[in-house]
């Protein structure tokens, strides 16, 4: 199959290079805003441009990894992000090809205590949350055949991450506050591609919403501490403040749990815990 990937240089796009390695029988083409090596130049908001890559490269699924990330930068530039987020998903789900497209827990409001199914109602609190929202719905109108997956707190090797954040400041500083009142599940890119891949390899072609991140839940607190456990950060005290402490340029989801039983029964897969993925990642790091 001949698959386009939008956004390569981002933490999941690098990922979905990496993977693809185990995957030889398909012809990929990565594509991003900037041009990097192996790396082609393509604006998903350039309609013409993206039906002129489809049709002279034959391609039959795009997997979109590209996005407007930035959730402070967001609030104040909201027509960009609509643009990249929300428009863009309609250029490519018109194409007449299968897409594969990655959303976000912030499409939920943060405020239930159980983790969220992909029935629960909606109700993003932040312009980067109502973009992706906005960016799901025009995919699913275009392309009711596309497959979604939200995830939340990803990170990577590549790209700049909170596990590269927490790495960097607790080698800086001697200690450091970090809320434990925010819950999620950190989630390895790596994880993610991989998931996307199984969507891909599925003999049927599952179309529809998944909630994918991987297994567990901790706060950002607990988070950091395994982050400077596991690599070997033992000289700055983690300590825990509430949210308000912080001051938060843009509301923070309190609660932001997937819950990713379809997609787990959907393709028969399980899911590794956070901890172990966030050793492999660690591991790459050093
Ligand atoms: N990061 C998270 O914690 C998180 C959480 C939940 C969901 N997600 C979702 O997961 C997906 C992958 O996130 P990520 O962390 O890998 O994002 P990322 O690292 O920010 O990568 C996104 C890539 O898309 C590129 N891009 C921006 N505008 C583009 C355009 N018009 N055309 C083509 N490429 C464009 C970006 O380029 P520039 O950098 O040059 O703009 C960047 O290389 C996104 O859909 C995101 O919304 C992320």
């Amino acid at each position: 199959m001949n698959i386009l990937i939008t956004g390569s240089n981002g933490q999941l796009g690098n990922e979905m290079r990496v993977a693809s390695k185990h995957y030889p029988r398909h012809q990929y083409f990565f594509t991003d805003v900037v041009e990097a090596t192996g790396v082609q130049i393509l604006d998903i908001t350039d309609r013409k441009a993206v039906a002129a890559f489809i049709a002279k490269n034959g391609i039959e699924l795009i997997v979109n990894c590209a996005a407007y990330t930035n959730v402070d930068k967001a609030e104040e530039d909201e027509a960009t992000a609509m643009k990249i987020n929300a428009d863009a998903l309609g250029v490519l789900g018109s194409q007449g090809v299968k897409v594969i497209h990655v959303s976000t827990d912030y499409v939920f409001s943060g405020d239930e205590h159980i983790p969220c199914r992909e029935s629960d109602p909606v109700s993003p609190r932040t312009v980067y949350g109502r973009t992706k929202l906005q960016g799901e719905k025009m995919l699913l109108a275009a392309c009711p055949e596309a497959v979604i997956l939200r995830t939340a707190w990803l990170y990577s090797s590549f790209g700049n991450n909170f596990v590269k954040t927490m790495i960097r400041l607790g080698r800086e500083k001697e200690q450091l506050g970090v809320v434990f009142d925010q819950i999620g599940t950190p989630t390895y890119a790596a994880d993610l591609a991989e998931a996307i891949f199984t969507v891909i390899e599925s003999p049927v072609w599952h179309a529809g919403v998944y909630h994918f991140t991987n297994e567990g839940v901790c706060s950002w607190y607990d988070f950091t501490k395994a982050i400077h456990e596991l690599a070997g950060i033992r000289d700055c005290r983690v300590f825990p403040i509430l949210s308000e402490e912080y001051q938060y340029k843009t509301p923070r989801p309190h609660y932001s749990v997937l819950d990713k039983s379809k997609y787990k029964k959907t393709f028969g897969v399980e899911i590794p815990y956070w901890k172990d993925s966030l050793e492999r990642c660690i591991k790459l790091l050093d």
